[in-house]
């Protein structure tokens, strides 16, 4: 059964159509990835499936259950969980507490924790285990605005983690970063995608054709191909539309 399917997915923005009709099977035991054109409509389509934003037209489901048109917070609560940006991180803070503070208030408890020693331990486990599938168990009582980029995309990556998503959609994980910051990340998505689906939307052509099982190429709303990396890169159709619109 695939975890997101779907159905003739149609967004527009006044004239233009952003996602045309998307019909595609999310497997969960694959890495997937997003590929097109800036402005095919690859971050629309993320924002669709995490209820950002409404179809217009079509219909999306996570394990065969109708979500379309939830509210965010019901999504997540299903177990679809996006990365957000940088902004949601508390630079003041340690690395530790900020991951504390997202696995605390994403298992509910809230200000009932106080006093309840039993789940305080489970938060903290749970942290420490998060902190450690990073690999920055040394930078975990360090402010975060002393981490590199890299590590503060891992940990942007990680507090998305915190909700125990079954399936997490990452835009652009590696935008902006160094070569030995982007095998970072690449190699801690492929670590995450052991125990959760993972989809990227990415630009950089060498991370997603070493990480992904299957690649859906998306181009003016549309998706154009998909198929394992082999396959998406002997495309013709593809080759043609990436023709002077990517690096
Ligand atoms: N909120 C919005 N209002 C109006 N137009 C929008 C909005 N969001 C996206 N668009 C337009 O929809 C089209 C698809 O945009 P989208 O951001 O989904 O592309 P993308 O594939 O993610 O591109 P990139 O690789 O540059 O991130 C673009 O033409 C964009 O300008
Ligand atoms: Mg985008």
């Amino acid at each position: 059964m695939a975890i997101i399917r779907t159905e003739n997915v149609t967004k527009g923005f006044g004239g233009l159509i952003a996602v045309n009709r998307v019909s595609v099977d999310i497997h969960p035991e694959q890495l997937t990835s997003i590929i097109g054109p800036n402005g095919a409509g690859k971050s629309t389509f993320f924002n669709i499936i995490t209820g950002f934003f409404k179809p217009d037209e079509g219909r999306i489901f996570f394990r065969d259950e109708d979500i379309t048109g939830l509210p965010i917070h019901q999504i997540v609560r299903k177990g679809i969980s996006r990365s957000f940006q940088i902004l949601n991180i508390f630079e003041e803070s340690t690395v530790w507490d900020n991951v504390w503070v997202a696995v605390q208030g994403s298992l509910g408890y809230g200000k009932e924790l106080l006093g309840r020693v039993e789940k305080l331990a489970g938060v903290e486990e749970e942290t420490s285990r998060i902190i450690a599938e990073m690999g920055l168990e040394y930078e975990g009582g360090s402010q975060v605005k002393y981490l590199s980029y890299g590590e503060k995309r891992l940990l942007e990556i990680a507090l998305a983690l915190t909700t125990r998503p079954k399936i997490l959609l990452l835009d652009e994980p590696m935008s902006g970063l160094p070569a030995d910051e982007r095998r970072r990340i690449s190699a801690y998505i492929k670590q995450i995608a052991q125990a959760v689906t993972v989809v990227v939307v990415e630009h950089d052509m060498d991370v997603v054709m070493a990480i992904s099982d299957r690649i859906l190429v998306m181009y003016e709303g549309r998706i154009l191909a998909s198929g394992t990396p082999a396959e998406v890169r002997q495309d013709v159709r593809v080759q043609e539309a990436y023709l002077g619109a990517m690096p």
